[in-house]
């Protein structure tokens, strides 16, 4: 069983959600389970699709005066399962600190969504070495103890993340292989708690089936490729 999540980030537009469902409303997950974050605004054109929803960023705040924030319990109410934390077009581009994450993730918690904290290096930061120190310094930072087994890791390095227009290059699959271990050691280690580990960064229909070899990954957190109902479908078939 792998845990696949489609990140749909801002890619698509009304029509185009429903093309996309209509492509993947019927399908056979096999016994994955298939996660798709639209926009929030589309989050109720899924009502009748059999995969679980997830969203793509969760509210520091909890209900009140907070505009255009979405909080945990708004999203309970839709039925979302699942909430991307801490993604690094996130954390670049509106700037979220560890803090930030750390409440973003107690607040799904509390509303029984499942978070998924995105983690990984820059392209500077794996030249120098430093890719472990990272991964430690983003989890220590925004983990409790309490939480840490009711998290889905996410290891998606920076650089191998798509621009929106071609794939970029992944990390071989013996990197994501130590990684994996990497990550699920520091967490029996600090925490005393067994994680699961995803990769995210440019999986499509062609790398899927390499990197489906990786035993200790737990699934796919997958951006470009889970606005296109085929490549979606595809990468569900053969994980
Ligand atoms: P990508 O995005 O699959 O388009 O590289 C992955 C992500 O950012 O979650």
């Amino acid at each position: 069983m792998k845990i696949i999540i489609g990140n749909q980030k801002s890619y698509l537009t009304k029509e185009k959600v429903k093309d996309f469902i209509l492509k993947i409303k019927d399908i056979n997950y096999k016994d994955n389970e298939v996660v798709v974050c639209p926009s929030d605004i589309y989050i109720s054109l899924y009502s009748d699709v059999n995969c679980k929803i997830g969203c793509q960023n969760i509210s520091v705040s909890n209900n009140g005066p907070s505009t255009g924030e979405t909080t945990a319990s708004q999203y309970k109410s839709m039925n979302v399962s699942y909430a991307i934390i801490g993604h690094s077009e996130r954390r670049t581009n509106q700037n979220e600190s560890l803090e930030q994450i750390k409440l973003k993730i107690q607040n799904a918690i509390n509303e029984n969504i499942i978070p998924i904290l995105c983690i990984g290096e820059n392209r500077s930061q794996k030249d120098s070495g430093e890719t472990e120190h990272v991964l430690k310094e983003e989890i220590l930072g925004s983990i409790e103890k309490e939480f840490a087994n009711k998290v889905i890791y996410a290891y998606e390095p920076l650089w191998a993340i798509s621009d929106g227009i071609n794939p970029a290059v992944i990390p071989s699959n013996d990197e994501i292989r130590r990684i994996a271990i990497y990550i699920k050691e520091l967490l029996r280690k600090e925490f005393n708690s067994e994680a699961k580990v995803l990769y995210g960064g440019s999986v499509n229909p062609k790398n899927i089936v390499e990197l489906n070899s990786i035993n200790e990954l737990d699934g796919y957190l997958i951006g470009g490729a889970s606005t296109k109902g085929d490549e979606f479908t595809y990468i569900i078939e053969n994980s």
